[in-house]
């Protein structure tokens, strides 16, 4: 059982594999929080907590009266509220028509149900086989009449909680939700980290760690979408740890917009942690006997250091975020032709990069930005959903169906909820479109945003995206979306609901995916926002991968990819062989360093591939035929991160689960006069085992040399010495492999 409840109802220990979380109805009926970390027994912690009457730390009514240590202000709360004794910041903030903004949670009951729970609309983690169980903790305010359930969603075999908050309003009176928090996590005692992972465009996801000071911490988005800028995951890890030893906690939001994540170390030296929708742009009318459904927070724990809350959350991701055909299917190798045309091509261009790159044994052509409307630069025609025929030189079916005849699929891109003011859409409707009253919109590339909280708006998407989809041989769609969202303004919901948009939006948003991805199961869904923009378990949910950034240069790459795999596996992080030099940043790299930072994500091409030399289509062939042999073990293999990207290589390694293989890769920063060894020490392997190492690749490398026979104890303790690199960049790739098989 992984939920065990004592003490008449009132103490929950939430048990995993490896790890305990705990809480207790006290005698008063707040929920107070106990622990949570490293497996233990179901052993009463409120025992443990600090009682102190500490001075401006004040007490509820009744009990102040016979306790002075007992303070709303010092102990750690499962679901702290706004108003009542608790200055620390607060997972929930309710105004009443009155103008009063107090509200106090005391506990109404649990419920306990076989399986994980689903969000009406929202996406939300599940198991195939409907295992996991969900515990449900009923809170009620006596005063006002809201009603909070806590719930909580085990998935006992992967060290993983998922939790969110429904509001009911039981009241007569209307309320107005202004914060609710998805989750609250009190660590009542040490000192932690708080690791985060910040950016721009074309620089997404670089790791921050700090120290968790007293005082407030925080990242977050105002920009509609989850942002470039922060990602919605976070790590708090003890100060003293590292990839392999320490305590550390995740938090990832199963969200696609606004958020915010925020960190208080209090006066008694307590850690909160909040994660939930960003109270900035948001206020939700709840009328009477309606309820109100945060999204999720998928949480874990490892004991053993980073790298295992990393593989914790790649594999829930994998298992219970992903779902369809795409689950276990590889994606097909791509080439898209960004990179290569940008908007200046014609059906003849397309067709012959199609013919060159399946020759070479590409899968799949995808057909990018330009193809509709009178799109021939990006100021216009976004909405306008009709393919350029005369461009094309046909029909967009007789375009699919050339390319589905050179034996490769067909994908297309979208940006459904963009419109340009130069488009058909916008002259036909401009109440379409984001904008605030008596003000001009903001733009950015020129265009606007479609106003997802309307529901004529949605069908319009759903319908021109469907009736192209069911009319041309389409088996990819890429779904891009290029700009952050100001001017948050509709013009159909009442000024008091003004505030509800920025979440509607993603509801919007939402909506439209499960309809599409529900009709069209076998078509592959890849997330865009200006490359990473919206990278997170949310979007994760429909589309299985997400192109990681629009920075293709390798170098570049390492640091973005290595950022994101904290918190994401490599198979859902888009990652394309383009052009060098590197058309954002003007580095050249040599063409295998790029493949093997692509072969780090979802493999594909970027780039023009007709005005290649020979050789280079001949490596391309060759660097396509080393992936398909290594491709389970880059798909579905153990990812551990070697190095930080700040030393003169970069590695990193896949390590079969059954510990019977694996390929460290790296890559070389910069060449130094008298360059000092290069020593990793890979992972995942079977102590006992004898492993034949060897250099690898689909380059001449010193792959004729008799390959070291090293047991598996040898190779993670002591490590293994990589060749010297000959240029920035050189890249090296050691297969380990089980001697016996
Ligand atoms: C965004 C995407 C790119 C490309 C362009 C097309 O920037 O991230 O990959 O699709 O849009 O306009």
């Amino acid at each position: 059982m992984a939920i065990n409840i004592s003490e008449n109802g009132r103490l929950f220990n939430l048990h995993t594999k490896n790890t305990t979380y705990q809480f207790k109805a006290d005698k008063y009926d707040y929920l107070i929080h106990t622990y949570y970390g490293d497996l233990i027994d179901d052993t009463d912690l409120y025992t443990q907590l600090s009682a102190v009457d500490r001075g401006f730390s004040g007490n509820p009514y009744e009990i102040g009266k016979e306790d002075r240590k007992y303070s709303l202000d010092t102990l750690p709360l499962e679901y702290s509220c706004f108003g009542t004794g608790d200055f620390r910041i607060s997972a929930l903030k309710v105004r009443e028509n009155t103008g009063n903004q107090t509200v106090e949670l005391k506990y109404d009951g649990y419920e306990v149900k076989k399986g994980l729970y689903k969000i009406e609309g929202l996406p939300a983690v599940y198991t195939d086989d409907g295992t996991g169980e969900t515990l449900i903790v009923k809170l009620k305010d006596i005063v006002n009449g809201l009603s909070v359930s806590l719930f909580y969603g085990i998935i006992e075999e992967k060290d993983i909680i998922v939790r969110s908050a429904v509001l009911t309003n039981k009241g007569k009176e209307t309320l107005w939700l202004e914060k609710t928090a998805s989750a609250c996590l009190d660590l009542p005692f040490g000192d932690y980290d708080m690791l985060s992972f910040y950016g721009r465009h074309n620089m997404e996801r670089n790791l921050s760690r700090r120290k968790i000071d007293h005082g407030i911490t925080a990242i977050g988005s105002t920009r509609g979408t989850s942002s470039h800028h922060y990602n919605p995951f976070v790590i708090l890890a003890e100060s003293s740890a590292t990839e392999e030893f320490g305590r550390c906690f995740g938090l990832s939001f199963v969200y696609s917009g606004n958020f915010l994540m925020e960190t208080e170390k209090d006066q008694t030296g307590l850690t909160r942690v909040l994660c939930g929708i960003n109270p900035e742009e948001f206020s939700w009318k709840l009328n009477s006997e309606e309820s109100f459904y945060t999204p999720q927070v998928i949480m874990s724990y490892s004991g053993h250091g980073i790298s295992g809350l990393s593989d914790n959350y790649h594999r829930v991701i994998v298992e219970n975020i992903i779902r369809g055909k795409w689950k276990n299917k590889k994606c097909p190798v791509l080439i898209n032709n960004w990179e290569a045309t940008y908007f200046d091509f014609n059906g003849e261009k397309i067709e012959k990069i199609a013919e060159e790159s399946a020759q070479m044994g590409v899968e799949l052509f995808v057909l990018d930005d330009g193809w509709f409307g009178k799109r021939d630069n990006d100021n216009c025609a976004l909405g306008d959903w009709y393919p350029n025929e005369k461009k094309l030189g046909c029909t967009l079916k007789e375009l699919g169906e050339t390319i589905i005849s050179k034996g490769m699929h067909f994908g297309l891109w979208f940006e459904p909820e963009a419109i340009s003011e130069d488009s058909d859409l916008y002259r036909q409707h401009p109440d379409w479109a984001l904008t605030t009253p008596g003000r001009k919109p903001s733009v950015a590339r020129n265009q606007l945003v479609l106003d997802y909280s309307r529901k004529d708006v949605l069908e319009y998407i759903i319908d021109r995206m469907e009736d192209i989809l069911s009319t041309v041989p389409i088996s990819y769609v890429k779904w891009d979306m290029n700009r952050s969202i100001c001017d948050k303004y509709s013009s159909l919901l009442p000024a008091d609901r003004q505030g509800e948009l920025a979440h509607r939006y993603v509801l919007g948003l939402y909506y439209v995916l499960e309809k599409l991805t529900q009709d069209f199961p076998d078509v592959l869904f890849e997330g865009c926002s200006g490359g990473g923009g919206r990278f997170d378990a949310g979007m994760l949910y429909y589309t299985p991968q997400i192109w990681c950034s629009d920075n293709t240069d390798a170098i570049n790459r390492l640091r973005i990819q290595y950022g994101t795999s904290f918190g994401y596996p490599p198979r859902t992080m888009g990652s394309h062989v383009s052009a060098s030099p590197n058309h954002q940043t003007g580095r050249s790299t040599t063409l295998r360093t790029r493949a093997a930072v692509a072969m780090a994500g979802t493999f594909g091409y970027e780039l023009d591939v007709s005005i290649l030399k020979e050789e280079e289509k001949q490596e391309i062939k060759e660097q396509i035929k080393f992936l398909k042999e290594h491709n389970e073990l880059l798909f579905n293999g153990h990812y551990y991160r070697l190095t930080v990207p700040e030393d003169i290589c970069c590695a990193w390694e896949f390590a079969d689960r059954d510990k019977n293989e694996a390929l460290v890769f790296s890559v070389c920063y910069r060449v130094e006069g008298n360059l000092l060894p290069l020593h990793i020490k890979p992972k995942g392997l079977e102590p006992d085992i004898k492993y034949m190492v060897s250099e690898s690749g689909w380059y001449e490398t010193e792959k004729d040399k008799e390959p070291l026979v090293l047991s598996g104890s040898a190779i993670m303790n002591a490590g293994i010495t990589l060749p010297v690199p000959r240029e920035d960049g050189d890249v090296c790739i050691i297969h380990i492999k089980n001697k016996n098989i």
